[in-house]
């Protein structure tokens, strides 16, 4: 029988940076490399989430998984108040995955004073696409993200591809203002029906999974039909998604993989289909890469 480590639960700055600075001691006293890996989440983990904290493991000796579901990067009428919240199941989970240290502040303890009034600004490329559906989102992510880089001063963090726009924003944070952290991606863990993993669908109704398949099939059908072009590509995922009445189309874009922003219809090279869509009353989204020869 294997016997679990549960990961230390933290819940204050001090109290994490008191511990990170004797478990890298430790490690070093051994001889051994102390590399920290940061795996910023907002809790309800899946196997999304799982893969990222498999990856941090591979690349460093101190895992520490944040749990924090930061209300500066939730809209008035979003779903902060009804964002689940299972720390004892999502620290059996980082147990299993062999996670170090769970860091799970409270909201008073990451903003003291209500909220930072200094934030980290995306820029242009926020206010589009989820920045455009979700005004000021972006802002508050980086924002709580730059202070978790801040307090646990990681080598490297790690992310999802599911949330690309995110990820495109938080590298460009890192190279604008010369952050010390490297950022590692990890693709998109789906169901075997090809849906992304993700805390909301835990909302979706049998009918609503049903039809948020057609988002990763469109997505896959644009895919293949990228030889012919971006329009064909754009086509080809309207075809599928379009056909699903549940599923209502919030944007789908083919965005230049360097700035983020809608390539010419004649674009050629690597580039990203993202797409968003209500699906009954759930808020999902999607991306994948597009080879356009
Ligand atoms: P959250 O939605 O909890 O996601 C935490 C991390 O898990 C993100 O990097 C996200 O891209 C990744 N993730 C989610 N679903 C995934 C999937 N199906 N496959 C691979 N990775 C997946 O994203 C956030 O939290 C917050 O914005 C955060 C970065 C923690 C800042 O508050």
């Amino acid at each position: 029988m294997t016997v679990l480590t549960k990961p230390e639960v933290i819940t204050t700055i001090d109290e994490l940076q008191g511990r990170l600075c004797l478990a890298k001691q430790n490690i070093a006293a051994k001889g051994g490399d102390a590399h920290v890996v940061l795996v910023p989440t907002m809790g309800a983990l899946h196997d999304g989430h799982r893969a990222l904290v498999r990856r941090a493991v591979a690349l460093g000796q101190i895992v520490v998984v944040s749990i924090f579901v930061n209300p500066l990067q939730f809209g008035v009428n979003e779903d902060l108040d009804t964002y689940p919240r299972t720390l004892d199941a999502d620290v059996a989970a980082l147990a299993e995955e062999g996670a170090t240290f769970v860091f799970a502040p409270h909201t008073r303890q990451m903003y003291p004073d209500g909220a930072s009034t200094t934030r980290v600004t995306a820029g242009a490329v926020g206010s589009l696409y989820e920045g455009a559906a979700r005004p000021g989102h972006f802002d508050g992510m980086l924002t709580v993200v730059a202070k978790l880089f801040n307090i646990v001063e990681p080598d490297v963090a790690v992310f999802g591809q599911k949330d690309a726009q995110q990820v495109f924003l938080v590298e460009r944070m890192v190279a604008d203002l010369n952050l010390r952290t490297s950022i590692e991606v990890v693709p998109t863990v789906r169901e075997d029906t090809g849906l992304a993993l993700s805390s909301r669908n835990r909302n979706l109704d049998e009918p609503a999974r049903t039809a948020a398949r057609s988002l990763s099939v469109g997505l896959t059908a644009a895919a293949a039909a990228a030889h012919g072009g971006v329009p064909a590509a754009i086509v080809a995922a309207h075809a599928v998604i379009g056909a699903s009445p549940l599923v209502k189309l919030d944007y789908l874009v083919v965005v230049h993989p360097h700035t983020y922003l809608v390539v010419d219809d004649d674009y050629r090279g690597q580039a990203r289909m993202l797409v968003a869509a209500m699906v009954g009353s759930t808020r999902l989204i999607d991306n994948i890469s597009l080879d356009i020869p």
